[in-house]
């Protein structure tokens, strides 16, 4: 198919899935506002309604706490019968929201679309970077640990059933979580969905912040749960070194994000697995790396941080899958091509990966990277996830983030970059 078609195609995705201020990531299986998706969304509608980004964007940040978290997901609408739904979170905001927060992105895609238009940009840039600061020194105070980003629960880091998670999930009492029945199962085949026991866990742990009001410190010291993930350290490093750009372009001081830089660059050493030779997560309860090479993993460019074991393992890795990049290492035990984070590739950690590696010099893994999105956009559509295996789409269809990633960086009028 023809570029121009997919690019019309894409924008159309985007406007189907538009609810006005927000956008949903796919009608059925996800009708509410998600963070990272919201910034992607925001990415890709810079590349024809910039003014609809930055009102994206707004909508974001407008669900803020006051202690600065930016929650994972907000119930603009009612959706009676998804589950977990906002009774089971338990927070009393309006609109209702998530306990948890997700990747940060928001700066780093801020900075890509007042960069499409900054004269149009800089107002509403400056409208919200105060918010973003303290987004950001909520994850240094509260999650911050030796310079690796803490995570309370696996829906923190988008990667809702990597295998990073497995074993300190297995600590997870579910006793107390009784019966309910998943909305995700009634659109989507079992085999391409997390299992019943992971879902249980899942929940358990929502019932912990819960219960304890959603207090930070209660979460830290006593939560089932306290994994650093390798996605979110380094996503949080890249973002603050993307909001210290957008610092100076609101004329803000940038002394303190720089020290934040300093700290999660330091602290992304801990997250090197010397056994496996890849940077992995860290179970902060036992100490223990969790043994997952993933598509996180090769975020370490992105975050601004070379490394030649990486590029051995992108190199090897690119020789066994037909479609790069599969969110688990084909040679794990657990790779399964067509299981949500243990195999498929995602299009968005496509997209972040390639812009490192382009970043940084290697510019033919980042085109590998990006030929392979479009290969798999173009015979598939803008499904939510592929097999690596053999492009096999997956999960829900018409999805706004692969059509985001597609106008913003994978087809060919966007070059790959920023
Ligand atoms: C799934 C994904 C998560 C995403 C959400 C909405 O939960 O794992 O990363 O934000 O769906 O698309």
């Amino acid at each position: 198919m023809h570029h121009e078609t997919l690019d019309q195609a894409a924008r159309g995705i985007l406007r189907d899935n538009d609810r006005g201020r927000y956008t949903v990531p796919t009608a059925m299986l996800y009708p509410f506002q998600w963070n990272w998706d919201s910034a992607f969304a925001a990415w890709g509608f810079s590349r024809f309604d910039v003014e609809r980004a930055w009102t994206e964007l707004e909508t974001l940040m407008a669900a803020q706490w006051p202690n600065g978290m930016v929650p994972h997901m907000i119930f603009h609408e009612p959706a009676p019968g998804y589950f977990p739904g906002p009774e089971v979170w338990g927070v009393g905001n309006q609109p209702p929201t998530s306990g948890i927060t997700q990747p940060p992105v928001v700066a780093t895609m801020a900075r890509a679309v007042l960069m499409a238009d900054p004269d149009r940009g800089r107002p509403r840039i400056a409208g919200l970077f105060d918010g973003l600061l303290r987004w950001h020194r909520w994850f240094m105070d509260a999650r911050v640990e030796r310079g690796m980003v803490a995570v309370t629960h696996p829906w923190e880091t988008g990667r809702d059933n990597a295998p990073d998670w497995d074993l300190a999930m297995q600590a997870v009492d579910t006793s107390g979580v009784g019966s309910y029945q998943r909305r995700d199962l009634q659109q989507v085949d079992a085999g391409q969905r997390p299992k019943k026991a992971e879902y249980d866990r899942y929940l358990a742990m929502v019932g912990f912040g819960r219960d304890c009001g959603w207090d930070e410190a209660t979460i830290r010291d006593r939560g089932p749960f306290r994994v650093a993930d390798v996605g979110m350290s380094f996503i949080l490093l890249r973002a603050c070194r993307d909001l210290a750009v957008l610092a100076q372009e609101v004329g803000k001081p940038t002394r303190e994000i720089e020290d934040w830089i300093r700290a999660l660059t330091e602290g992304a050493e801990g997250h090197w697995n010397p056994d496996g030779g890849y940077y992995d997560s860290v179970d902060l309860r036992s100490g223990a790396f969790t043994g997952s090479l993933s598509n996180a993993s090769f975020l370490n460019w992105y975050a601004g941080i070379e490394n030649p074991g990486m590029l051995a393992h992108l190199h090897r890795i690119a020789d066994e899958v037909r479609f790069m990049l599969p969110s688990l290492d084909p040679a794990h035990p657990e790779f399964d091509p067509l299981r949500y984070w243990r195999g498929p590739v995602w299009a968005i950690l496509n997209a972040l990966a390639g812009l490192g590696l382009a970043e940084m010099g290697h510019g033919a893994e980042a085109a590998r990277l990006r030929r392979d999105a479009q290969a798999l956009i173009a015979a598939s559509g803008f499904a939510e996830y592929f097999s690596p295996r053999d492009g096999t789409p997956a999960g829900g269809g018409h999805f706004t983030w692969t059509a985001a990633v597609w106008l913003a960086w994978a087809s060919p009028q966007a070059e790959g970059r920023f």
